[in-house]
């Protein structure tokens, strides 16, 4: 597989071949984004492979993966760099009496007492990097803002030091789960991709990808219950994660069919909050159950 792509095709299979099954727009989205260079806003509900794009463009591209997790709170000297305190001391402390403050103040604001944290080490990265800004909606919109001169000059400012330009150019991936709406000037500075659950067939070869002894008939069935228990109104419907999940548990318990029995027993690994757990087992557990029985059941 080539570095630098020349397709949209030959990134769908690139990312195959690391094990990440994208969709018409996921593939064509990645490479544009490896072509324009314009970072990448993911947007979808938790669970979709948001974050598994961005590690799966990193294999797939042969470059590390920077990992910036977002929360609240995060701040600069999280994310970007911080002054090595310590090692400023102790230079000073060591430095001869008659060294003028000016000649210490030099020496302590170099490159080497910084200590570079995700965002600086991408940008100085002598290789290029994927970037990996995950779940941006977390931080706030001070450090959004910070983030722009980031990604739309690719350099960073540092009081004490200048201008840090980038010695290579990253592909960045900012993800988000939609907890709030984000800025228009850090959209318009992306590529957008809007990432859903996927349709039956994808999903299917998905969950196939991660467990490829389950059973074909038992994969589809799966597949089918976890779709229809998307189409009910939870707090949480399964993600692709709790599909591959499922499929995990279902082959370690040696699950000939999905029967009553075995979705009673194993729902919880698709669903997690009591109220849906309610939900599901009276909408999509009766169905699974033989009809007197469920009748017997509900009548109970
Ligand atoms: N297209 C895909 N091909 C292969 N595996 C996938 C795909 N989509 C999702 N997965 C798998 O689903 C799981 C969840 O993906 P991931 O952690 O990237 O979700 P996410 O969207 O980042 O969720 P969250 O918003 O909760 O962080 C991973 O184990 C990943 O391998
Ligand atoms: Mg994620």
């Amino acid at each position: 597989m080539p570095e630098q792509p020349a397709s949209v095709r030959e990134v769908a299979d690139g990312l195959r071949e690391v094990g990440y099954l994208a969709g018409e727009s996921t593939a064509l989205v990645s490479f544009l984004a490896t072509k324009l260079g314009k970072p990448v806003l993911v947007e979808g509900p938790a669970g979709v492979g948001k974050t598994e794009l961005a590690k799966a463009l990193a294999k797939l591209l042969r470059r590390t993966l920077i990992r910036l997790q977002c929360y609240e709170g995060l701040d600069e000297a999280k994310a970007l760099y911080e002054w090595n305190y310590r090692k400023q001391l102790l230079r000073i402390q060591t430095e001869s009496g008659d060294a003028g403050w000016e000649d210490v103040q030099e020496d302590i604001f170099g490159e080497e007492f910084l200590l570079r944290r995700p965002l600086l080490s991408a940008i100085a990265s002598p290789e290029p990097v994927v970037l990996l800004i995950d779940e941006i909606d977390k931080t706030d919109q001070e450090f959004e803002a910070m983030l722009l001169e980031l990604l739309s000059d690719f350099q960073i400012s540092i009081p004490e030091l200048g201008r840090i330009e980038a010695r290579t150019h990253p592909i960045v991936l900012l993800t988000s789960n939609n907890t709030r709406e984000l800025t228009e000037a850090l959209k318009r500075r992306c590529l957008y991709l809007w990432l859903d659950y996927p349709d039956l067939e994808h999903e299917l070869e998905i969950v196939r990808l991660h467990s490829p002894s389950l059973p074909q008939e038992i994969a589809r069935k799966l597949v089918e219950i976890v779709h229809a228990v998307r189409e009910l109104d939870l707090k949480k419907p399964p993600s692709i994660a709790e599909s591959i999940d499922w499929a995990r548990a279902l082959l370690l318990l040696g699950a000939e069919d999905i029967d009553g029995e075995t979705f009673r027993q194993t729902m919880s690994v698709i669903v997690k909050h009591r109220t849906d757990l309610d939900t599901v087992a009276a909408r999509v557990g009766m169905r699974l159950e033989r009809p007197e029985e469920a009748g017997a059941r509900g009548a109970a």
